[in-house]
């Protein structure tokens, strides 16, 4: 291959930040508040964020899901994005990331444009069908059940719709050939699954972007109901 893959140099990556500075500074205290509550540094980065807001608009989305909140900082990204009258639907596992993310969604001033919903999300997901179809969905949770928040997605997007996972090079793990921590394993398998269906379901059309942690992003193509 004569082309690389992602550019894997810090001149310019800190050439992107200073050109299209993403971390306004709103994001900036989110990300703080989110370390001070306590809770993981593991919010997407601000580059990540620009591409959720980016990729919202240029699907027009109005009718978002996200799984896996967190502290909010990649929902408040999305519902910057969202066309007027839109909502984005965010399920979180954790109640105190959830009440982290409320608050957030105050400062930010996006909470009438964004619902946290509390539990597993693949017990809230099926409730939520009732409210598709879908815009756009984005994947940022446990990675071995990527594949059944993948499924959900297939489901209840709108053809035009798009599905988006973050983490998708599993920290370069989706390319190892042995891996002997078994929840690194399972990691990776669940991204191999999750890319190797958007990649190959006639339903979408895929590609990873190259963040440093891998994004994939696939458009729902059809609904795979046409005549054969
Ligand atoms: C982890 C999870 C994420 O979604 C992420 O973006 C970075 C790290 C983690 O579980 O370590
Ligand atoms: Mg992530």
């Amino acid at each position: 291959m004569s082309k690389s893959y992602g550019m894997n140099d810090p001149a310019v990556t800190d050439y992107v930040y200073d050109t299209c500075a993403p971390e306004d500074p709103i994001l900036e205290a989110v990300r703080k508040r989110s370390v001070s509550g306590n809770l993981p540094r593991i919010a997407v980065g601000p580059m990540d964020g620009r591409h959720l807001e980016v990729l919202t608009r240029l699907c027009s989305a109005k009718n978002a899901v996200e799984i896996g909140t967190l502290g909010g900082y990649s929902a408040i990204c999305i519902a910057r994005g969202l066309a007027p009258g839109g909502k984005l639907y965010t399920c979180e596992l954790s109640p105190a990331a959830a009440t982290v993310a409320r608050a957030n969604f105050a400062f930010a001033g996006v909470s009438h444009l964004v619902e946290v919903l509390e539990g597993p999300a693949l017990e809230t997901l099926p409730k939520l069908t009732g409210r598709g179809p879908f815009d756009l969905v984005f994947i940022d949770a446990d990675k071995p059940a990527y594949p059944d928040y993948c499924a959900w997605a297939t489901e209840n997007l709108k053809v035009g719709g798009v599905v988006i996972g973050d983490n998708t090079f599993a920290w370069g793990l989706v390319a190892a050939r042995e891996i002997e921590d078994a929840n690194d394993a399972a990691s990776a398998a669940g991204m191999r699954a999750f890319n190797h269906k958007l990649a190959f379901d006639k339903r979408f059309r895929a590609t990873i972007f190259p963040t440093g942690e891998g994004l994939t992003v696939a458009v729902k193509v059809s609904d795979g109901r046409e005549a054969p």
